[in-house]
């Protein structure tokens, strides 16, 4: 088999809080393959960010990768020291950030930030990084380039400000583009505009790691789908089996809330209930407590991943059920 792009295997990721152990990342197994976009989708406080987190090397303290192997093109992330990751970070991992303001540099030119990645990785003459960040910053497509390169970020429209994150992350040309909540601060326009340009990296042979709680932003882009619930992957697969043929009870509340809402807001609506505490989580599956479908063995024992078929695989007592039947 062709080497995968990236490799989690069995990744766990706790705080350590005064409350206890919080599980926010509880044994999660992903692969991305080459030029593949890779989705995760679930409500808040599942997890989604951690995953990213780990994977960047960027888990800040209570936090910490307990266990599990995290591998880019082979390599192992998780021994690296700090210094070797930060050569890791921007070159051949790199991340857009969940929150857009808080990760641009208010007081620096968009161009300059830009410029600072490769400048990090890099000992180009200034007059070349500023031609490579002025051709990154034109491949995203930001108009207007040359006067874009001397804006400050509040100068730019949430479009823009979404381009230039990208042109960050993408400049050094990493293997893996990860992309968390890429579109959830901006309309619908500049959201189609932000999917065609992350389908266009993953054409030009980037993998990406796409995470949103977004049913609609997945569908349009990834090829292959992970369902998280409270810390753990309950239902995993191909873009088409997982929205043809849903399996587990969440996923099909999720896109029940989808349908439900049409395309008019495109955010997930609830589903009854809540997350549970992922510092104490019940003892069977998680999802037991919010599950319409949740039989005696639900709360007490943790169900295994099963094989609908070759593209589909899911974490449910009921259809462990129905294949014994
Ligand atoms: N600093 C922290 N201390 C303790 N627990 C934390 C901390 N940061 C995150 N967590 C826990 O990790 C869980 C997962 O957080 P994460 O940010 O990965 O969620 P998410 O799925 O990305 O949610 P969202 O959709 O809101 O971004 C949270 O529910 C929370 O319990
Ligand atoms: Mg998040």
């Amino acid at each position: 088999m062709a080497q995968r792009t990236l490799e989690v295997s069995h990744l766990n990721t706790s705080f350590f809080t005064e409350r206890g152990e919080v599980k926010a990342v509880q044994d999660v197994s992903i692969s991305v393959g080459k030029g593949q976009v890779v989705g995760i989708v679930g409500e808040s406080g599942c997890g989604k960010s951690m995953i990213a987190r780990s994977v960047m090397g960027l888990v800040k303290k209570p936090g910490k990768i307990v266990s599990g192997s995290i591998t880019l093109e082979g390599k192992e992330l998780t021994s690296l020291s700090e210094k070797e990751l930060c050569k890791v970070r921007g070159r051949d991992v790199s991340m857009v950030f969940q929150e857009p303001m808080t990760s641009l540099n208010p007081t620096m030119r968009v161009g300059k930030q830009v410029q600072e990645v490769i400048a990090i990785h890099e000992s180009l003459p200034k007059e070349e990084a500023r031609r490579r960040t002025l051709e990154m910053l034109s491949a995203v497509g930001i108009p207007e380039v040359e006067a874009r390169y001397s804006a400050y970020p509040h100068e730019l429209s949430g479009g823009l400000r979404q381009r230039v994150m990208i042109a960050m992350a993408m400049v050094m040309r990493p293997r893996l583009l990860i992309a968390d909540e890429p579109t959830t601060a901006l309309d619908a326009t500049v959201e189609t505009q932000i999917i065609a340009l992350l389908k266009q990296l993953a054409k030009d042979g980037t993998s990406v790691l796409i995470i949103s709680h977004n049913l609609g932003v997945i569908a349009q882009l990834a090829d292959y789908v992970y369902v998280m619930y409270a810390g753990r992957i309950v239902e995993k697969g191909s873009v088409f089996e997982l929205f043809d043929n849903p399996s587990h009870p969440y996923t099909h509340g999720l896109l029940g809330a989808v349908s439900s809402l049409r395309s008019q807001t495109k955010v997930l609506q609830t589903i009854p209930g809540v997350v549970p505490n992922l510092a104490h989580l019940p003892a069977g599956c998680s999802f037991a407590p919010r599950c319409k479908e949740c039989m005696a063995k639900c709360g007490s024992e943790q169900p295994k991943l099963i094989t609908v078929n070759s593209e589909h695989e899911v974490c449910c007592h009921l259809i462990e059920g129905a294949d014994e039947l």
